[in-house]
């Protein structure tokens, strides 16, 4: 692989609300799903797997309502941390309502699991009162997908959404699938007072595909010669059918799947090299046809899922194939059973949906798996004949292991993180590192974290602590201790995050981020006095931290300290603010402001 000016193509992962200047295509219909969000109540976005929904709310939505007066957005909701852990895990603080609540609760204020979803709002806004609030709710489908043994909780929740709309000026969006449209529908009269209204998302139309394909290039300062991305996009439109009787047939569609543009894009891309500046046709002819890069992306996803899974890659090759292709070479199907999938365990048909390679929909009662695009058909049989002899198992260290956990988690793709990560952690045991035995540990803790198992992020510090304590690791215990103190802040325990902070402190008096939490920790648990005395301590060590200056104007609002307050907060925010916090610590800004002059 050569060099490269920065990737610009995402690949097979959602766009982030931070990629807005790489995302094309949607202008239209970003415009439109603001105007739609703004305007109704409940705005349902639906359309097939991977077209592109999680992406434009993202990148093309969110972007556009940074500047609107009098509204404020929440981060975007989601339901459910990932679809498998077994049942007894979805129940308690990981219920459907409070993942929803803590996804939408900005970072370091505290959701608390007994709210219900009106009074979790409330405290959001924290006294604020915005003409109108924006929540959105991510992969809505699994709601109904998930845990089918949760009917009641899921029926409560709808009850809270329905009271939050009735409550608050709250609009909301939900993105679904289509294939769960229907079920949707049928809670309109329960969920809303008025009709949803509903947005359609199709794929890419070809003059979108185009600025889809040129766009991300541009801004990393490279171009396409004339008609080079059309000629792309063309290639992208057809694809071979097999129909029933075995007949192929060429189709040519009117629009480009955005995740096979993505695949296409980032194959032609790695294969430039670095003094390219112009991508010409002969560039894109020695890329190879579109089938053969989907069958190198499927040989990729294959050697991933079996390292992930630990399912032999030539086993899970002959299991796609037998399963998933008709003699016909039509698209074949499978139902999810309750722990296997056509004599697989489900966490490889989890792997293989994170990767696009199969998708899920729901019918009659149950759900279906088969292969993600038409194209696969053609691109496994590829693979098939072109796999090499590479059936003599590869040594993979611990190492290899945690950059792909590290990659996994990147990609929001927590299932794969954690898998990799238990595989590295326990070969690190295995090789007697202990070191990097607690590391991973700690990284582990980081994925449950992200993905909001608050419980397994604590559970896994306490181990992690405790490895390094023994290795009498000082800077790695305070790392450790810091993070068990903010969860133990999120999850609503803030004397105990006073004690492991005063610990970390004790061991450590020289660390700012360390005395930074105890004072947000001591504020937390009712005292604000003896929190601004340690953010005071904090600030003697860096007069510019930024997130100590942001939770001392806080705290000084609450002393009734409001000269002091906007000193703070405005120096806090000149320094620079994790996005987050940049939000609350402008309301807390204006606050101060009006207190004052009131
Ligand atoms: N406008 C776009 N241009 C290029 N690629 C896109 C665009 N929108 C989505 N994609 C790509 O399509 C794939 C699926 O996107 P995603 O947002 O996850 O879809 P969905 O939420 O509908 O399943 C991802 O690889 C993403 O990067
Ligand atoms: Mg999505």
């Amino acid at each position: 692989m050569t060099s490269n000016p920065t990737e610009p193509y995402v690949g097979p992962r959602p766009f982030r609300r931070t990629e807005s200047a790489l995302f094309h295509g949607r202008s239209q219909e970003a415009r439109h799903l603001r105007d739609a969000w703004l305007a109704e109540r409940v705005v349902v976005l639906h359309g097939p797997a991977a077209v592109g929904k999680t992406s434009l709310l993202h990148a093309g939505v969110l972007p556009l309502l940074d500047d609107e007066p009098r509204t404020l957005t929440l981060p975007v909701g989601r339901l459910i941390h990932q679809p498998t852990w077994p049942l007894a895990h979805a129940s308690g603080p990981g219920g459907y309502r409070f993942t929803l609540i803590s996804s939408w609760t900005p970072a370091r204020q505290t959701p608390d699991p007994e709210q219900s979803v009106s009074s979790a709002l409330e405290s959001i806004l924290a006294g604020a009162a915005p003409h109108r609030v924006l929540a959105a709710i991510d992969h809505m489908e699994e709601l109904f997908t998930a845990f089918p043994a949760r009917l009641p909780e899921r029926d409560r929740l709808i009850g809270e959404l329905a009271q939050a709309l009735r409550d608050l000026p709250l609009n909301l969006l939900l993105l679904v699938r289509d294939d769960q449209l229907a079920t949707l529908s049928g809670y309109e009269g329960l969920l809303s007072p008025q009709p949803f209204a509903y947005v359609r998302l199709d794929g890419l139309g070809q003059a979108s595909a185009v600025a889809a394909v040129t766009g991300p290039a541009s801004h990393s300062g490279r171009r396409y010669a004339p008609g080079v991305a059309e000629q792309l996009v063309e290639r992208l439109r057809k694809t071979t059918y097999t129909d029933r009787l075995g007949e192929s047939v060429e189709i040519v569609s009117e629009q480009v799947s955005p995740f096979e543009l993505q695949i296409a894009c980032a194959a032609l891309w790695s294969g430039l090299g670095g003094s390219t500046d112009t991508i010409t046709a002969e560039l894109l002819a020695q890329l190879g046809d579109l089938t053969g890069i989907l069958a190198a992306y499927f040989d990729r996803a294959v050697r991933d899922v079996s390292l992930e899974t630990g399912v032999p890659e030539p086993e899970l090759r002959a299991w796609i194939e037998t399963t998933f292709i008709t003699e016909r070479g039509t698209r074949g199907t499978a139902y999810r059973g309750l722990t296997q999938t056509a004599d697989m365990p489900n966490a490889v048909v989890d792997a293989l949906v994170a990767r696009h390679i199969l998708t899920e929909e729901q019918r009659a009662r149950s759900l279906w798996y088969q292969l993600g695009q038409e194209r696969l058909v053609e691109a496994i049989r590829t693979a098939h004949h072109a796999a090499p002899a590479r059936d003599r198992p590869q040594e993979h260290t611990p190492a290899d292991f945690r950059a792909a956990a590290e990659a996994a988690l990147g990609e929001g793709n927590f299932i794969s993180a954690r898998r990799f990560a238990d595989v590295a952690a326990s070969r690190s045991l295995e090789q007697g590192d202990e070191r990097q035995f607690a590391n991973l540990l700690a990284f582990k803790a980081e994925v449950a974290r992200v993905e909001g198992d608050l419980e397994a992020a604590r559970e896994t510090l306490t181990a992690a602590r405790s490895q390094f304590e023994s290795q009498q690791d000082a800077l790695a215990t305070v790392r450790v201790l810091t993070a068990l103190a903010e969860v133990c802040l999120s999850m609503g325990s803030p004397d105990e995050a006073v004690d492991l902070g005063r610990q970390a402190v004790a061991r450590m008096p020289g660390d700012v981020a360390a005395r930074t939490l105890l004072a947000h920790a001591l504020w937390r648990a009712g005292s604000p006095a003896d929190a601004e005395a340690a953010y005071n301590d904090a600030l003697d060590l860096d007069r510019n931290a930024a997130r100590a200056l942001y939770g001392r104007g806080q705290v000084r609002i609450a002393l009734r300290d409001f000269r002091g307050a906007l000193a703070d907060l405005d120096r806090a925010l000149a320094l620079g603010l994790p996005r987050s916090e940049e939000d609350l610590a402008r309301q807390a800004r204006e606050q101060a402001l009006e207190r004052l002059g009131g």
